[in-house]
């Protein structure tokens, strides 16, 4: 198959989930210039596909709920002699070959190579294709900057095509209630020209890690959930950059250093239970603060090593649930939580709740420096030795490190799930009747002994 790569290649899309799709989308056009269509399901697009017979490819899942996705899809190339090629998300299986496959995992670089491969193309062919000029960037990237490092934009989407409006200029100063018009009128990206990609991401890295280091107090729980939300942002969708790695680092310290300071502890509290930050930074903030109030209690280490251990969780925290970005699913702690959930899931949203433990340990495999142990306990966050789903009873043989952070995170949860009920001795039982093995016990007292009333002295 021939193609002339000065007309628009055109991609048929077919994802249920909207991130997935936006990437997918963002990717398709990013990479190959192509023009992309898309829809949730197959039974959606088929009018579609039959009205333009121009697709060059289709992109879909094998399948989306109760469809066969991909079968549907190639039937209809088959029956129409569509020229079409396909490339299929999971194991599929068809004796039309005008098809390959892609691991259900969703690597970009796979799915990209396959595309060629599947087309006949080089990624040499796509040098001259004209890329697009402008990425977009969301809005909360500029909460911790105050300065505009390159000229930067909104998008008007228009019939003729985006146009693009310059709205910053560099070197031009901005505040928080700048952005927030943007966002009132429904702005929630920014774009910066492709060529300035690094300058702005570096400057906002600068920006926001001064931010870190300047305001104080309680205030700087706000200016972490910033950099917390960005920095996992990045991680999840293009790795492990250095600016990802350096905005996560700065992060952590900053919050075990928050968190060390043992007279802060009222105010913290106040500030994680009273607020409208976002669920995931709220528990991972709560477990470091648990963790860090009752490690001296624990007598297992003391001095430089109990800070070693502050670090090595809190960072364990920010990483086990970085794939989960909606709340419902950071909410699914248990099987019976993920069995009530279930009928109303997608196949890739199941698999993703099963997989998160697993999937943020491998991530963490290529993040630099990483203190030991970091990623197992990560992988055995919910309590299975290889982080696929959820344990049918919790068991004594993980590390005294892994449960420490299993029974913290429970307790923490329950804290933030009860809003304005929030009735520590109820709490207290709830964990004293879940946690019955010793190991998991005595973390389970601890906790519990950090709201009993001190005594009167008679
Ligand atoms: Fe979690
Ligand atoms: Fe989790």
């Amino acid at each position: 198959m021939m193609y002339d790569l000065f007309m628009k290649l055109k991609f048929l899309l077919i994802e249920d989930n909207a991130r997935v799709q936006e990437i997918l989308k963002k990717n398709c056009e990013e990479s190959f210039a192509a023009e992309v269509v898309s829809f949730t399901l197959a039974s959606e697009a088929l009018s579609t596909f039959t009205a333009q017979n121009d697709f060059n490819l289709v992109i879909c899942r094998n399948r989306i709920g109760e469809e066969n996705t991909a079968s549907i899809l190639i039937n209809h190339i088959f029956d129409l002699k569509l020229a079409a090629l396909m490339v299929v998300i999971g194991d599929f299986e068809n004796p039309f070959k005008k098809y390959a496959t892609v691991s259900e995992r969703l690597r970009i670089e796979e799915v990209n190579r396959t595309i060629l491969k599947q087309m006949g193309l080089k990624k040499e062919d796509f040098k001259f294709l004209k890329l697009p000029d402008y990425v977009g960037y969301s809005i909360q990237y500029f909460y911790n900057m105050q300065n505009a490092p390159c000229d930067i934009f909104i998008k008007l989407s228009k019939k003729e095509g985006d146009e693009y409006v310059k709205r910053l200029h560099v070197d031009e100063n901005f505040n928080r209630e700048d952005l927030e018009k943007y966002t009132k009128l429904g702005v929630s990206e920014f774009f910066v020209l492709k060529e300035d990609c690094d300058k702005f991401l570096n400057a906002m890295l600068l920006q926001s890690v001064k931010q870190i280091k300047e305001v104080k107090g309680e205030e700087k729980v706000a200016v972490l959930e910033n950099t917390f939300v960005i920095s996992q942002n990045i991680m999840t969708s293009v790795g492990i950059t250095p600016q990802a790695k350096i905005l996560a680092d700065q992060t952590i310290t900053a919050i075990v250093d928050q968190v060390s300071q043992s007279d802060q502890l009222g105010k913290l509290l106040k500030k994680i239970l009273d607020n409208n930050l976002s669920f995931s930074y709220r528990r991972s903030y709560l477990n470091s603060l648990l963790i860090a109030t009752i490690l001296p209690k624990l007598d297992w280490v003391s001095g430089e090593q109990l800070q070693n251990i502050l670090l090595k969780m809190t960072m364990v925290s920010y990483f086990h649930d970085i794939y989960l970005e909606e709340e419902t699913f950071l909410r699914v702690m248990n099987q019976e939580d993920f069995k009530k959930l279930e009928k109303r899931l997608v196949g890739v949203e199941k698999e993703l709740i099963l997989n998160h433990a697993h999937r943020a340990a491998s991530l963490l495999q290529n993040y630099p420096k990483l203190p030991t142990g970091v990623d197992m306990i990560v992988k055995q966050h919910h309590g299975v030795t290889n982080g696929v789903g959820f344990p049918e009873v919790y068991s004594s043989s993980l590390t005294p490190l892994s449960i420490l952070f299993i029974v913290v995170e429970e307790y923490a949860h329950q804290i933030l799930i009860s809003d304005e009920n929030l009735d520590l001795d109820k709490i207290n039982d709830h964990m004293l009747k879940k946690f019955s093995l010793p190991s998991y016990r005595k973390i389970a007292e601890v906790l519990a002994s950090l709201s009993k009333k001190p005594k009167k002295s008679p």
